[in-house]
């Protein structure tokens, strides 16, 4: 997820560009550039933040332009990858937002037709494209370059010589601010709001042709007028999208984020052979190891890739790896880590590169150190992730991990198709979750009465467990606990009473009946029960004082719709408290110290 802007009007574009460009930082920061048509285009673009930019690039003058700040799918952080990128001419520049699927394929046929490419990104094939179809129109050559990309893309284009912008969406989000003799395009409406809060909204498939003056969309070649609508948010609002906070936006984002992450990986049935999970090729062990929220969906890989590729294999702490874990030459390893930065991971990542092992990263950073480390790198595709509290990045890592271990299933034929099925399902199952949240709103009123909360669950709900108590610990500051169901009674027990209510995971698996009795265990000894279970249970209302429903899944599907009810338990129960929740005290989105 990047953010793009344009502008074409009466004012320098450069300082306005800059300005906009700065408020959709929330979508990425890793790099940024601007593109500003005067007798020429000028291009000046880095590896820096927008402030950064701001301070080193030279004052360019012209009354239209491109800008781009990056979170990058595809080539690390750097000069030549940040956009805009420009065909071989230097007078098309093209920001773009989006991932071009078919871009290796593009990049061989432009490149055997003499078209000089020099970055590693998708991006860089638009331009070239363009240039290719020019003949005096710019929007029948992007046009023309449209038809042949395949993927998701909001693209501004610009062309020394050009009275207009041309720009163009299909699966990413672009708007045009509208204004007085001068128009505003942008990723999103914060960017904008300055200037003015009147907006049109491009849809998938629509080109539009923007001058200071006029703005003519076409949909199929056809003009069509795209309704102007008054926004009424204040900046920081739009930027959260209109949610509260950004962890409200960030659980809201979850079935995107599947989307994404599935749409760069699912294509590809066939497993991807360097990646062979252990057991099926030359490697002894499997290892997984990472921190917090990252350690829950190691442990959660855990079971997923027993489970289904029926080898064992050991999750960890990093920060306890790096003290006194075993590793052995040729030991695949696989590292989590959302922000690809913290130090126990990277730690870890060394020694075990040290020791002969083979190490994946599993990153929603690219060009983060933890990528540069890896023999194998796999990016989830959450895009950045603003509140400290990880939600959207551990359902990625999640998806990724089940990506990683499906191809190794040792289900049958119609099984696996079940399950591959399944996954695919799991944006609709989570939407579900996020479209019926009364009854957890209810239950957090409820907890945020308390301070002491256990969570239990088993098996592949165990780490679940742990969490929704990390979750609520984190944000809400009631001292939460996630334990296995089958532990209580080897101790915390004594804990239990009406002051210590319990969140109980019974899931419809083969730990189902088990938990009935955990539950029944639990109310004996006084504890309040907030059970959460499958739509279509009708015994454990009988048991739990509350209920919180999830879709049907595929058990092995349980651990993403039964999070998901959890992150919204522990955010409105922190709203219930009153917390900070973006920005939690005594925490840090990336813990950079061991
Ligand atoms: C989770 O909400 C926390 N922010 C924290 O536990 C986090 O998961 C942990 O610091 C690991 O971070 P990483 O995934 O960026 O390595």
């Amino acid at each position: 997820m990047c953010g793009i802007v344009g502008y074409i009007g009466k004012r320098q574009a450069q300082p306005l560009l800059l300005g906009c460009l700065g408020r959709l930082e929330y979508r990425g920061y890793d790099s940024c550039g601007i593109a500003i048509l005067g007798s020429s285009t000028e291009v000046y673009k880095d590896a820096v933040r927008v402030k950064e930019l701001e301070k080193a690039s030279p004052q360019f003058t012209g009354t239209a332009g491109i800008a781009h700040t990056r979170w990058a799918p595809h080539g690390e952080p750097s000069r030549i990858n940040a956009h805009p990128h420009c065909d071989c001419t230097g007078k098309i520049a093209v920001v773009h937002n989006g991932v071009i699927q078919n871009y290796q394929q593009l990049r061989q046929q432009l490149t055997s037709e003499g078209h000089n490419l020099v970055s590693e990104t998708d991006t860089e094939v638009i331009p070239h494209l363009i240039e290719k179809y020019y003949n005096g129109d710019l929007e029948k050559a992007v046009a023309a370059a449209l038809r042949e990309i395949e993927g998701s893309y909001a693209i501004i284009v610009s062309m020394t010589g050009e009275p207009a912008l041309v720009v163009a969406r299909r699966d990413s989000p672009l708007i045009i601010g509208i204004g007085d003799r001068e128009n505003f395009i942008a990723s999103d409406v914060p960017a904008i709001l300055d200037h003015t809060n009147m907006v049109k909204y491009l849809e998938d498939g629509d080109i539009a042709v923007i001058t200071p003056d006029k703005v003519i969309v076409r949909s199929g070649g056809v003009e069509i007028d795209r309704e102007e609508h008054k926004i009424l948010w204040s900046v920081e609002d739009a930027q959260k999208a209109g949610y509260e906070h950004f962890m409200l936006k960030e659980i809201h984002e979850q079935p995107r984020v599947i989307r994404d992450t599935l749409g760069g990986y699912i294509s590809a049935p066939e497993p991807v052979t360097d990646l062979a999970l252990p057991g099926t090729t030359d490697s002894k062990n499997t290892l997984i190891l990472a921190c917090g929220t990252s350690y829950h969906a190691a442990l959660v890989g855990k079971y997923v890739i027993e489970q289904l590729a029926k080898t064992p294999v050991r999750a960890e702490l990093a920060s306890e790896f790096n003290y006194s874990g075993q590793a052995s030459a040729g030991d695949r390893a696989i590292v989590i880590t959302q922000s690809g930065e913290t130090a126990d991971a990277l730690k870890a990542i060394k020694r075990l590169k040290d020791e002969g092992c083979r190490v994946i990263v599993i990153t929603n950073v690219v060009g983060s150190t933890a990528s540069r480390l890896a023999d194998h790198i796999v990016y989830t595709r959450a895009g950045p992730e603003i509140s400290v509290a990880a939600t959207k990045s551990f359902i990625a890592q999640l998806i990724v991990l089940y990506w990683l271990a499906l191809p190794y299933s040792t289900a049958d034929v119609r099984k696996r198709g079940n399950q591959i099925r399944g996954l695919r399902q799991l944006p609709v199952k989570v939407q579900q979750v996020l479209d019926d949240d009364t009854p957890i709103m209810e239950c957090a009123r409820y907890l945020s009465g308390f301070d002491n909360v256990f969570f239990i669950g088993r098996g592949i709900n165990y780490p679940v467990a742990l969490e929704g108590a990390l979750k609520l610990k984190e944000i809400s500051y009631i001292h939460a606990e996630g334990y296995a169901a089958g532990e209580l009674k080897h101790g915390p027990f004594a804990l239990l009473g009406s002051g210590t209510p319990v969140v109980a995971i019974a899931s419809p698996d083969n730990t189902y009946e088990t938990m009935l009795t955990n539950i029944k265990e639990v109310k004996a000894r006084h504890s309040p029960v907030i059970a959460l279970a499958a739509e279509g249970d009708d015994i454990i209302g009988e048991l739990a004082d509350s209920v919180i429903t999830v879709p049907q899944v595929d058990p092995i599907f349980s651990p993403v719709v039964n999070t998901v009810a959890l992150q919204l338990l522990a955010y409105y129960t922190a709203k219930e408290r009153d917390c900070s929740i973006d920005f939690p005290r005594n925490l840090a989105k990336s813990v950079t110290v061991e």
